[in-house]
């Protein structure tokens, strides 16, 4: 008797456990529609549920509507290694700008997805600030992950970000698909997607219009795959800057592919820019190919002396007589 209620028991627990996606609406913790309200406190309470809980996957509801978001960080790691945020609707930031460097970012996770969603990082006033008296903060990134595994992220629009839109940094494996980036061509510092120190990350079919480099890539990222993206306006798809650190070792690049890539009035094209210093590093298994230009001002730039405005250069040639560009 006493093995069959056991029994039973480890079949109803089992029963719930695998029948149960749990769901997360913001609206239910808070959160309030109409670009009014910060909804900081609702997402952070949505998170925490999430990341603890036990069924998987989770998923976390951000419906339609506009939803004012000053700045938020979700930090793992999370018991839960399945967590989806369904987006409808527009995750927006403040009008102005403060010294933060993030607005979302997610560290030390694994298993997110992000489905959807319009993130309005609201930038034109920290831009006139660095188009006027420059004396402005560096600004935030709209959307980044650090020291996390296993992220997608799909059909997700990015506008206006204050810095760049979406930074990789410390992670592996991650896939970005069908995204769509959009901020001005005169928007200062504002790279579409940056990746660095990163392994197995895929970027794929995604528009790019940016006034900064549509995909910039660091030190210390290998197996990167990088299809069907169209760029432009923008600085093109970059390895680097490089080596900009002195006297420090730096991570090289490596195995990188880029391929049916359409730039559009874009200001360069493809290019490898390295600053001319004593870091040691390299770049090496690159391939760029079915590559369109149209209507681009430098197709392909391949820099070892690459020193902007020609300020601070460290003068130190690996090779001279290449092209300088910002
Ligand atoms: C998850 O639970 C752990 C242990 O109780 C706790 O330290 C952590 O802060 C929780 N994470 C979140 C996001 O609430
Ligand atoms: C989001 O949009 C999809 C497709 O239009 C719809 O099926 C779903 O119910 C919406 N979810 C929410 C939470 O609004
Ligand atoms: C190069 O990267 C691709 C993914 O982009 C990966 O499948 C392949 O195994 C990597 N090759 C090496 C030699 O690491």
């Amino acid at each position: 008797m006493a093995s069959q209620i056991t029994l039973l028991f480890y079949l109803l627990s089992f029963l719930s456990f695998s029948s149960t996606i749990s769901s997360y609406n913001i609206l239910n913790f808070g959160a309030k529609k109409g670009g009014n309200v910060d909804c900081v406190e609702a997402v952070i309470r949505a998170w925490k549920m999430a990341c603890n809980s036990s069924s998987s996957p989770a998923n976390i509801y951000i419906p339609d509507g506009v939803f004012l978001i000053s700045g938020v960080r979700f930090n793992g790691p999370c018991v839960n290694k399945k967590i989806n945020f369904m987006i409808n609707g527009t995750l927006m930031a403040p009008s102005g700008y403060t010294d933060s460097s993030e607005w979302f970012t997610f560290d030390t996770v694994e298993g997110i997805s992000i489905n959807g969603g319009v993130f309005n990082g609201r930038g034109s006033k920290l831009w006139d600030c660095k188009l006027g008296d420059k004396k402005c903060p560096r600004g935030a990134t709209s959307l980044e992950f650090t020291n996390s595994k296993d992220i997608e992220i799909r059909r997700l629009t990015s506008i206006d970000s204050e810095l760049f839109h979406i930074v990789i940094h410390r992670c592996d494996n991650v896939n970005l698909d069908g995204l769509n980036i959009v901020g001005p061509k005169w928007s200062p510092n504002t790279d579409g997607i940056h990746v660095q120190m990163s392994t197995k990350v895929n970027i794929r079919n995604t528009r790019i219009k940016t006034g900064d480099d549509c995909i910039s890539i660091g030190p210390g990222t290998s197996a990167l795959w990088i299809e069907r993206i169209i760029c432009g306006p923008g600085h093109g798809i970059s390895i680097g800057s490089l080596g900009k650190d002195e006297g420090l070792k730096e991570e090289g690049v490596h195995n990188v592919t880029v391929q049916n890539i359409l730039f559009l009035g874009s200001d360069n094209g493809l290019r490898i820019k390295t600053w001319g210093s004593n870091v040691e590093g390299y770049v090496k298994g690159i391939i760029f190919k079915h590559v369109v230009m149209n209507n681009v001002m430098n197709p392909i730039i391949i820099d070892q002396n690459y020193c902007p405005h020609n300020e601070h250069c460290p003068g130190k040639l690996s090779i001279s007589g290449t092209q300088r560009a910002t």
